[in-house]
């Protein structure tokens, strides 16, 4: 599916959103620049897709950043943007190629809602940190207005998906966005299951009323 729409990506991501994903992707950076305290912080982008996270993520924090997707057109258009300041691997998050321990924050923005277990891709991205290194996770929520929650709702099940069929040729990977994010838990939920993962100091902040999350946690110590 991501193959199939992987040239108008970006695109449909900026035009669906009214180009506010740019703006949680930098909240995603910013917040997490405040949790990198090494002197050469490595941050691993899970799901990195086209790469714009990973970007913003060199660009804000100065880290040493490495993107991951296992899907090879989404990271060709990556490597066209990120090339040289991000290192780009294949790989499936829920058996990330990478050692225990090795990273000192991890990201993943609208991607764990895509994974077959989101609680398998917890505990994979809690793995590859070392302990005491923080996750964040960006992912579509719930609007925590009841109003907003009704337009938001109308627009994404109804405007959304033929809008994105259209302008990248695949109805079905719109249809599934409004599907995936209906089945995917919502803000508590995700706290709850970032604990059983492994993470303490599971905090999240909604974004644009609760249509979007970033939720934080940092890997135990123990
Ligand atoms: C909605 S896109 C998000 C891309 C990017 N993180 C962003 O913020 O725009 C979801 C991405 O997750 C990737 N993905 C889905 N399941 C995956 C898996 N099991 N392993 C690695 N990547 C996966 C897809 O290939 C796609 O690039």
């Amino acid at each position: 599916m991501f193959a199939r729409i992987a040239t108008r990506y970006d695109l449909l991501n900026h035009i669906l959103s009214a180009n506010i994903d740019k703006r949680w992707r930098r909240i995603v950076a910013t917040k997490l620049r405040e949790k990198l305290s090494a002197k050469e912080p490595r941050v691993l982008d899970v799901a990195c897709g086209t790469g714009d996270l990973s970007l913003t993520l060199f660009e804000i924090t100065g880290a040493r950043v490495v993107g991951t997707d296992f899907c090879r057109p989404m990271l060709a258009i990556a490597a066209g943007k990120t090339s040289r300041q991000v290192p780009l691997i294949e790989g499936d998050a829920l058996r990330l190629p990478f050692r225990s321990g090795s990273f000192d924050a991890v990201t993943i923005a609208f991607g764990l809602r895509n994974l077959s277990s989101v609680e398998n891709g917890l505990a994979e991205l809690c793995r590859v940190l070392k302990p005491g290194g923080w996750v964040a996770v960006l992912e579509f929520s719930r609007p925590s207005n009841a109003i907003v929650r009704a337009f938001y709702g109308l627009y994404f099940r109804n405007v959304l998906p033929v809008l994105g069929g259209v302008v990248s040729g695949s109805l079905s990977a719109y249809v599934y966005l409004p599907a995936s994010v209906q089945k995917f838990p919502d803000q508590e939920q995700l706290v709850l299951l970032m604990k059983q993962a492994g993470f303490d100091q599971v905090q999240y902040q909604n974004l644009t009323g609760g249509i979007a999350a970033l939720h934080m946690g940092r890997r135990s110590q123990a």
